[in-house]
């Protein structure tokens, strides 16, 4: 202090000079020449040992400057306040500049750098590892994490940023995510997550759904319903068809269908059944009665009988089948040859009933036909039969007469073009036979 003091003032004395020489400068009529700079010549070199922060961050770092080239030195470091020791603490790492200036006002510098600590966490990987065991019951907290750690010594714990302990063990915890965090003795930290869940409630629980049924009253309706309840579990609730639950297991107002009821218990826990509803049989004690009316088949044509069915009981309108083929709406049936037939009717409501077997028969000779049958057998079969067929006629086939009619008429009714038989003409009276049966349809049954 006593050197600073006197350093002090011989700058002092050394300004006063220049003010002096200035006012004289000024005062004087010519100019006198400049002072001799007193740094001319002079250099002032600034050196300085550093020390680093003894933390990562930390701001215990420290330059000590010292410098040559003159004497009575003071120090600034980054532009701050000259003072009288060249040592700087509390420095964090960084570059900076330190002027010195000595007694003279000359002034050096330099520019030093204060390195950051090593990173003790370098190159250090620490792992949480975790044996977690959730929790016994849902909602519990009973759950555990036993940390551990590996990549350094040291280890203390915490769990989602609370305090850390020694022990990596956190007891009473319930379901959730959790962060572990290791520290070790330098600071140096590892993480994990380590998440508890609550146990399955509906493990081992099996609900059964069972009910009563109702069927819809009458085809259509809605008045069906189901009665459902629910073993296995408690404090159950109901829906159907994914509807919204309730406390009843009871459904009314049903249509008949197919319907899903779920049966869910204060847990969540749920059992599924299925009941179907069914309409009422509509033909439940209908009795379907079919008339048929059968008209015979003419031989010696395509077939030509038919059956015309009437059907009573069930409800309008009726559809039709015959032999079990398709359903018709029509209720005759033709162009039936001889045989046995069977009628099935059906109603609106699909119900059916079948008639018995209904026959169609060959109609019988008619009696004009007859007639002619016997002008044939006794004017003309003994050139016109099985083993001499005059012209391809065989007379004692009956459907040949029908078949050829036209023929008959014209040889032994026309005599065209010449008259049969040939060894005379037919009487007035059997060729009026002939007229007549072909006049009246000529067919087997005229
Ligand atoms: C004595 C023998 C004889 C008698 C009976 C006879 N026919 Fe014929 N008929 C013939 C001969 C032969 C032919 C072939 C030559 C001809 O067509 O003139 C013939 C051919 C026919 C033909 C086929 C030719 C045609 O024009 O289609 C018809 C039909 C026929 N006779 C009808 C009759 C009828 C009907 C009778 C009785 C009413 C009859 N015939 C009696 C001998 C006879």
């Amino acid at each position: 202090m006593k050197i600073f003091a006197v350093v002090a003032q011989i700058v002092a004395i050394f300004f006063s000079f220049i003010l002096i020489s200035g006012s004289c400068g000024k005062g004087g009529g010519d100019t006198p020449p400049p002072p001799p700079n007193p740094c001319s010549g002079a250099t002032v070199a600034v050196t300085a040992t550093t020390t680093s922060p003894t933390t990562v961050g930390g701001t215990n770092g420290a330059i000590t400057a010292s410098a040559t080239g003159g004497s009575g030195f003071t120090y600034t470091i980054n532009g701050g306040a000259f003072q009288a020791s060249g040592s700087f603490t509390g420095l964090a790492a960084g570059t900076y500049t330190v002027i010195a200036k000595n007694s003279n006002g000359c002034t050096g510098s330099g520019s030093f750098t204060v390195t950051a600590a090593p990173d003790p966490c370098a190159g250090v990987t620490i792992n949480v590892t975790a044996i977690s065991t959730n929790p016994t019951t849902v909602g519990g907290t009973n759950g555990n994490i036993i940390a551990s750690a590996t990549g350094s010594t040291g280890f203390t714990f915490n769990i989602n940023g609370g305090s850390f302990q020694a022990s990596g063990t956190f007891n009473n915890l319930a379901a959730g995510a959790y962060t572990v965090i290791a520290k070790d003795a330098n600071g140096c930290i590892g993480t994990a997550t380590f998440t508890l869940v609550n146990p399955n409630p509906c493990a081992g629980i099996t609900i059964n759904v069972t009910g009563t049924t109702t069927n819809p009253s009458t085809v259509g309706g809605a008045n069906g319903s189901i009665v459902a309840s629910a073993t296995g579990s408690t404090g159950f609730t109901f829906n159907i068809n994914g509807g919204a639950f309730q406390a009843s297991g009871t459904f009314n107002n049903l249509a008949a269908g197919v319907y899903t009821v779920i049966a869910k218990d204060a847990n969540g826990c749920t059992g599924t059944n299925a009941f179907t509803l069914v309409n009422p049989n509509p033909c439940a004690g209908v009795t379907i009665t079919i008339n048929n009316t059968a008209t015979g088949n003419i031989p010696c044509e395509a077939s030509n009988g038919s059956i015309t069915a009437s059907a009573t009981g069930g409800v309008a309108s009726y559809t039709f089948s015959l032999n079990g083929g398709a359903f018709q709406s029509s209720n005759i049936f033709g162009s039936l040859g001889p045989g046995n037939y069977t009628i099935t009717a059906k109603d609106a409501n699909g119900c059916t009933g079948a008639s018995g077997s209904t026959t169609i028969s060959n109609l019988p000779a008619g009696p004009l036909f007859s007639s002619v049958r016997i002008v044939l057998q006794n004017n003309c079969v003994g050139c016109h039969n099985n083993s001499q067929a005059e012209g391809g006629m065989n007379w004692t086939v009956d459907c040949n007469i029908v078949t050829f009619k036209d023929r008959i008429q014209a040889r032994a009714v026309n005599s065209n073009p010449s008259v049969m038989p040939p060894t005379g003409a037919l009487t007035a009276s059997d060729k009026q036979k002939i007229t007549d049966w072909i006049n009246a349809g000529g067919k087997f049954s005229n």
